[in-house]
């Protein structure tokens, strides 16, 4: 598990409706093709991600952003596809719920 970099900050809250609708839009994009909430698969394990990022709005968009133009290099994982479908909105949403992991 050494691979994961935490980064140190406070956490705020996620508001659990917005994560409930997270946890069913990722259940009806591609994500799990490529994610697995425990696990790493193609792409580093859900509550990996949620346990690198402090849940603050700038992580929020920045990965929200991540999500919908693709890309590597943070985990020195494969490339993610990118999702030029989803609003900023939906893929933010989609983040909140992978951050509602964070124990
Ligand atoms: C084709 C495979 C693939 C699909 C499909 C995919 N991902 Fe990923 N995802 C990856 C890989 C590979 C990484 C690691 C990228 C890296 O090392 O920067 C990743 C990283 C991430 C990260 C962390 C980004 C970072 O910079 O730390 C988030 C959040 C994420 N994915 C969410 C999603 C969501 C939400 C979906 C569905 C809309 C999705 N992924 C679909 C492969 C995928």
């Amino acid at each position: 598990m050494d691979y994961i970099r935490a980064i140190p900050g406070l956490n705020d809250s996620i508001p659990t409706e917005i994560a409930e609708k997270g946890k069913v839009m990722i259940a009806y994009s591609d994500c799990y093709t490529c994610h697995k909430i425990q696990e790493r698969s193609v792409g580093p394990a859900f509550i990996d991600i949620a346990k690198r990022y402090p849940v603050k709005k700038v992580y929020i968009d920045m990965l929200a952003q991540k999500v919908i133009l693709g890309g590597s290099r943070s985990w020195g994982y494969p490339v993610m596809s990118p999702h030029p479908k989803l609003s900023l909105e939906e893929a933010r949403v989609m983040v909140s719920y992978i951050m509602s992991m964070k124990e």
